[in-house]
């Protein structure tokens, strides 16, 4: 009886997602065509590639390092710009899921020109990287005052009509404090986490492996900071969290769920497993809900919490 009814199709800011599983920027989400693949796989929802205003290569090798339990990558933000990269969201369309159209940028108001232009190429929603741990002027150079990250989300959510996401880094004493700055600015949503700051050095070259020498660090390694801060914003502000770092299993979505995400993002679990991850994940994560008598995602969000559970 149980078994029919257990499901995990969850709204999301007004987006109907099939499961609560997106895939997160940065990976195989740079064509409509790998987009396309990655929703046939199984994702709820796709998050594009960070775009920018202008097209930009990105940083010099190497820009990632493949570390015991996790990633130390610094790609530098490479991406075709905006304009010649908005034809790759009518090309993700037949993979039938939301697409979600992540943006840098340098200034506020470029961040909400971008924002709507992601929805003028058919973005269902967008998400504002506030939070890239290493790109000079970009990302969680802005991200990381409550003050730039409210008006950052105002201006955008004056230039759209879409659901706003705001990513926020963990790299700062509050997530807390920027996660309600953005609710405070009327973001739709907050996405936690980015990726951790990091470096590594290679003892024989005698200096930092990566181009860009410091990295941002994802994986396994990460996902109790996550499950953390999604915590910590959960008991902070009222419009829905989405979790992300570290996920590779059902169970780590259910942990992020628990802590209070009404919906999660893999992005480093893709790496190691391919797309076929999200059917992993929503597989275990219907036998998981099976075992413990919860029929909905919902019933599940911030159960972790005293008196919630
Ligand atoms: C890059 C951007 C990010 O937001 C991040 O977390 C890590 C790396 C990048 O493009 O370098």
């Amino acid at each position: 009886m149980r078994a029919e009814m257990t499901h995990l199709a969850a709204d999301l800011c007004g987006l109907r997602l099939k499961n609560p599983t997106i895939l997160a920027a940065g990976i195989l989400d740079e064509t409509g065509r790998s987009m396309v693949e990655v929703a046939r796989a199984g994702a709820g929802a796709i998050v594009t590639k960070s775009i920018g205003q202008e097209p930009r290569p990105g940083h010099q090798n190497p820009t990632i390092v493949e570390l015991p339990d996790g990633l130390l990558n610094a790609m530098g933000l490479p991406n075709p710009g905006i304009d010649i990269f908005k034809d790759e969201i009518l090309e993700a369309r037949p993979g039938g899921v939301p697409i979600i159209g992540s943006v840098f940028g340098g200034t506020e108001d470029e961040i909400a020109n971008l924002a709507g232009a992601m929805e003028k190429a058919g973005a269902d929603a967008v998400e504002l990287n506030l939070s890239c741990p290493h790109a000079k002027g970009y990302g969680a150079e802005l991200g990381s005052t409550p003050e730039a990250v409210e008006m950052v989300c105002r201006k955008t959510k004056a230039k759209v009509s879409v659901p706003v996401f705001a990513k926020l880094t963990p790299n700062t004493s509050s997530i807390a404090a920027l996660a309600l700055a953005a609710e405070r600015g009327g973001a739709d949503a907050v996405v936690a986490i980015n990726t951790l700051k990091g470096m590594v050095i290679s003892p024989e070259a005698r200096m930092p492996i990566l181009g860009n020498k410091v990295g941002g660090l994802s994986g396994p390694a990460i996902r109790p900071v996550g499950v953390r801060c999604v915590y910590e914003i959960f008991e902070a502000v009222k419009i829905p969290v989405i979790g992300v770092g570290g996920i590779v299993s059902g169970r780590d979505a259910i942990e992020y769920i628990m802590a209070g995400a009404r919906a999660v993002q893999i992005g480093t679990g893709v790496w190691y497993d391919g797309p076929e991850i999200f059917t992993k994940v929503c597989t275990q994560m219907i036998r998981f809900m099976e075992e413990n008598g919860f029929g909905t995602v919902d019933e599940m969000v911030g159960v972790a919490h005293p008196g919630r559970n």
